[in-house]
């Protein structure tokens, strides 16, 4: 059985794109399980990148059945519009190859309004810096049992009824935030254009995976966001409304926790976080800049640059943790090339002592703080390497540092964007 769950370890925008990419070439099926169109997931084959944000990261190899589970919140315009894309550069496959969950709920103009306004109306430090892609209050109606589900797309009646319970509900909210109130026939007559391509996506999802699994087929389940965006385990309330970590995987796509193999945990070799909220090993300074810069560090999805600092331990440990992670996959290691003695953050200060673990309820305190260690840096390129004894040995060291810190083995290092710059050191479908 191999059934590989590739999750994002820290604050989203990990590389899952990449990876997931090059893992599909050993699997027949990759599954979308939460979120919605907030991910922006990169590929980059060749001169051509395409950046994903509801289909699968799998998508470009033929013949690989994507699903996006119900787990995922989905804007219609935006699936159609990939699916689109992707037909106008030559890949005609992609409409019978995506399967959609009839169960996955429906992004409506109402959660991108609201999701705006709350935006834009948050006072100083308060904004969470969302991607206004509506999926907060999708998953608020989810939550509140007032959502709207794709497979309703095919009775507009039901469909409609449901619109008007969900509008009656935001009105007030909308009100207040100085926001006008869309009427019920501006919300569903759109639809129906939409609805005549998107019906014939639907399928249980569920039931699919299921059959791949008792046929032995290979599969990856794909997280969108990461770890410490998780609205349970993540750095709440600055956090996304699902659950991207591995457990995810069983609720959002449908299977039992015991079909799951390997849980593959991607990070990159430093940090990045897009949007507010706490970040103990950010660098504002030459070095962070560095990494911005090099690492070419802006929101595939919004375009916003990403704020960037040191590798924290303490928070990957408890990704290793909250997720199982059995493998690392460490991405950019190329970006820290030329940066003269790299740092780690390996513990925190808190006012009750040092620790090894991540401080994760105390991070708004100005006394807890991240602990360095200095590594030594290496100055040659290295996005040709293509075996871990190729690499300088300052490179090799950092890499040894963090499977030992971290105490999990390192599964792959990506030294560049494109699909060969990779060193594959274990394959988790093989
Ligand atoms: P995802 O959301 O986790 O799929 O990540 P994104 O696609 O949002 O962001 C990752 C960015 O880093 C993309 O622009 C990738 O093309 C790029 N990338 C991925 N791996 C590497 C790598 O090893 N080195 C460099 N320099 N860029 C990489
Ligand atoms: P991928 O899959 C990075 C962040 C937003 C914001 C918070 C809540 O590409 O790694 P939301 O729109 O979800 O309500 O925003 O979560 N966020 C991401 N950051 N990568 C992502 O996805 C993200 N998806 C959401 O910036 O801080
Ligand atoms: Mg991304």
């Amino acid at each position: 059985m191999s059934c590989v769950v590739v999750i994002g370890a820290q604050w989203g925008d990990e590389g899952k794109g990449k990876i997931i990419d090059i893992y599909t070439e050993f699997a027949e099926m990759v599954v979308r399980y939460a979120g919605g169109s907030n991910a922006g997931h990169t590929l980059v084959v060749g001169d051509e990148k395409i950046v994903v944000r509801l289909l699968p990261s799998g998508i470009l190899r033929e013949g690989t059945r994507c699903l996006l589970g119900q787990g995922m919140v989905v804007d219609p315009a935006v699936l159609l519009g990939e699916v689109d894309e992707l037909i106008g550069r030559g890949r005609k496959h992609v409409a019978s190859q995506v399967k959609v969950s009839t169960r996955a709920h429906l992004i409506m103009p109402y959660h991108l309004l609201v999701d705006a306004l709350r935006e834009s109306r948050a006072s100083e430090g308060k904004a969470i810096g969302t991607t206004k892609k509506g999926i907060g209050p999708a998953y608020e109606d989810k939550i509140r049992r007032n959502g709207v589900r794709l497979g309703e797309l095919r009775n507009f009646a039901k469909l409609t009824e449901r619109v008007e319970n969900a509008l009656e509900a935001w009105a007030p909210v909308i009100r207040d935030l100085g926001g006008e109130v869309p009427s019920v026939e501006s919300v569903v007559e759109p639809l129906r254009a939409l609805a005549d391509r998107v019906i014939p996506m639907l399928a249980d999802t569920s039931e699919l995976l299921d059959d791949a699994v008792k046929k032995g087929a290979k599969i990856l389940l794909e997280g969108a966001q990461g770890t410490l965006l998780d609205v349970d385990h993540g750095t709440y309330p600055f956090v996304t409304s699902s659950s991207p970590i591995a457990g995810g995987a069983t609720t959002g796509a449908g299977i039992g926790p015991n079909r799951i193999s390997t849980v593959v945990g991607i990070t990159k070799a430093y940090t990045t976080r897009v949007g507010g909220g706490p970040f103990p090993t950010e660098q504002e300074n030459d070095e962070g800049r560095h990494l911005q810069k090099v690492g070419a560090e802006f929101g595939s999805v919004t375009g916003r640059a990403r704020r960037a600092g040191w590798l924290d331990l303490p928070a990957l440990r408890y990704a290793v943790r909250v997720n199982g992670i059995d493998g690392i996959a460490l991405t950019k290691l190329d970006v820290l090339t030329g940066i003269a003695r790299p740092k780690i953050c390996v513990a925190y200060e808190t006012p009750e002592g040092r620790t090894d673990s991540f401080p994760i309820d105390e991070l708004d305190d100005p006394r807890v703080q991240p602990i360095y260690e200095e590594l030594e840096g290496w100055t040659e390129s290295i996005s040709d390497v293509r075996q871990m004894s190729d690499l300088p040995a300052a490179a090799l060291a950092y890499v040894k540092f963090i499977e030992d810190k971290a105490g999990v083995p390192a599964y792959l290092v990506s030294v560049g964007p494109r699909r060969d710059e990779t060193i594959v050191i274990r394959n988790p479908l093989g």
